[in-house]
């Protein structure tokens, strides 16, 4: 077994913490009245059920609330948030207020391309038209409720820089988490933790009539209601079904919350959800060996590069997700390092959490990080001295990389090592644009909703970083709104 699989599996059994998990342990948001006694509860009837309180599930309990449905969320774990609240690089928008004053020139038609060239074409077209179309509403809704989307940066497989994040490069998911959840405690939603949605209900003629639950006691209850949204995530989290899907990943970590088992995808079975793109499984290329945590793309988006074992840049670092994945799993031991500097660090908040949990080396020069690491002090110093070179000449020669946005040489010089690691499951329950759950006949099972990643289609065979954000608010909204008509 290579080394890096033996760290992959530590990582995986250990259940890691990741960045940008501000949020992570902070108080639920209500407990469910059915929770409170440990007596059988009573069936209750409400207009609209969500499944999953991350992004999705939060985006359409708002929306749903808004339109004047009576919404029931249902979350299994101790926690809102879902992998929500571990996104750290940002969410991908075209022709937004923020980038329009940084002077991007971007277009809805240019995310598409990029999004379909990014997923190899396998992508859904209609879904992701309206990914890229509603993203930037996405980001006004947000911002309309306190998030703080203003800054923009570069991520791997984009054209130009369009993925928005807080202030100063902080991580989204904790800031968008808790603005969602400050929305449905101001509406009162009625947010059940520890709450697991066991079935799914439907009539004889096949229209979904409610939620079969299991309350923090185990207690066995049922809710009618008219309309149900799935919104529960991936299936990262749970080695075997990966494996079932995609046999070559057997022992790898994942950068997913604990919960992202796919339990969601068996519900939506239950009752007749054709699946599609299950094998679409991708690989975060930068995670922590043993530790599991992420280090966000938005590093090298913002201009660090990686170097191997052997002190050398093998890569254009904004290659998509799979093939930086392979470029680090081909070099020795299936590792490498990300190397940055201080005046990195400085335009990008998000990295403080990983000098915070201990994980990056620091020297005063790249001859000494290269000791310290134990990398060839040669060949790393000329590795960052052709590249600062390159930036200077804003031209990368060896790789080819197009976004060059500063040299490597401000200050400290840093280090983390990184290996590849299980990150989001493309596949899932097969939607239409309105969000609706398709059958395996290819019509609407009627009153079933989903929205995220418990869906298939949006990213086709590879998701390009900040497009996860875009999707779950974006469809999380679509969800919410029609689920809230058809129960009127
Ligand atoms: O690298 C990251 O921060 C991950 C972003 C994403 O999956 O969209």
């Amino acid at each position: 077994m290579k080394k890096w699989m033996s760290l992959m599996m530590a990582a995986f059994l250990a259940v890691p913490v990741l960045s940008g998990c501000g949020s992570s342990t902070t108080p639920s948001t209500t407990e469910g009245k059915a929770t409170t006694e440990a007596a059988t509860p009573q069936d209750e009837n409400t207009d609209i059920v969500v499944i999953g309180a991350g992004g999705a599930g939060l985006s359409a309990a708002v929306e749903a609330t808004d339109a004047g449905a009576k919404v029931i969320v249902l979350e299994k774990m101790p926690m809102v948030g879902g992998n929500t609240t571990r996104a750290t690089a940002g969410l991908n928008a075209a022709g937004t207020e923020a980038q329009k004053k940084k002077g991007i020139e971007d277009s809805q038609e240019l995310f598409y391309q990029d999004a379909m060239k990014g997923g190899y074409n396998k992508n859904n077209p209609e879904l992701v038209k309206v990914l890229t179309t509603q993203a930037k509403d996405s980001v006004v809704w947000l911002e309309s409720m306190g998030a703080d989307l203003s800054d923009v940066g570069r991520a791997a497989g984009a054209s130009v820089s369009r993925i928005h994040r807080p202030t100063g490069g902080a991580a989204v998911g904790s800031n968008v988490v808790s603005t969602l959840k400050d929305k449905v405690k101001e509406k009162n939603v009625d947010v059940r933790l520890k709450n697991k949605a066991v079935e799914i209900l439907k009539d004889q003629e096949g229209k979904v009539t409610g939620v079969k639950a299991e309350n923090k006691d185990g207690k066995a209850y049922t809710i009618n209601a008219k309309a149900v949204i799935l919104a529960t995530g991936g299936f990262s989290a749970n080695q075997d079904m990966v494996i079932s899907y995609k046999p070559e990943l057997k022992g790898f970590a994942t950068t997913n919350h604990p919960g992202a088992l796919g339990e969601g995808i068996k519900l939506g079975e239950g009752v007749g959800a054709n699946l599609v793109d299950m094998a679409e499984i991708q690989t975060h290329p930068t995670v922590v060996p043993e530790k599991g945590v992420m280090v966000t793309e938005a590093v090298r988006g913002n201009g660090a590069i990686l170097i191997n074992t052997d002190g050398k840049r093998f890569i254009n670092e904004l290659l998509t997700r799979d093939v930086v994945s392979k470029g680090i799993l081909d070099q020795k031991d299936g590792v490498a390092y990300l190397f940055f500097d201080e005046g990195l660090r400085k335009g990008l908040k998000a990295v403080e959490e990983y000098f915070n949990m201990q994980l990056v080396t620091e020297a005063d020069s790249v001859e000494e990080l290269a000791g310290k690491i134990g990398v060839d002090k040669d060949a790393m110093t000329q590795s960052v001295k052709t590249y600062n070179d390159a930036v200077a000449a804003k031209q990368d020669k060896e790789f080819q990389r197009d976004d060059l946005p500063l040299q490597l040489n401000q200050g400290k010089v840093y280090a983390i090592q990184v290996t590849p690691a299980v990150h989001h499951t493309m596949g899932g329950l097969q939607i239409n644009t309105n969000a609706e759950v398709m059958n395996k006949e290819g019509q609407v099972i009627k009153g079933l909703y989903a929205a995220g990643e418990v869906t298939g289609g949006v990213h086709g065979g590879n998701r390009l970083g900040g497009n996860a954000m875009a999707d779950i608010v974006t469809f999380g909204r679509i969800a919410g709104q029609n689920a809230a008509k058809a129960a009127k």
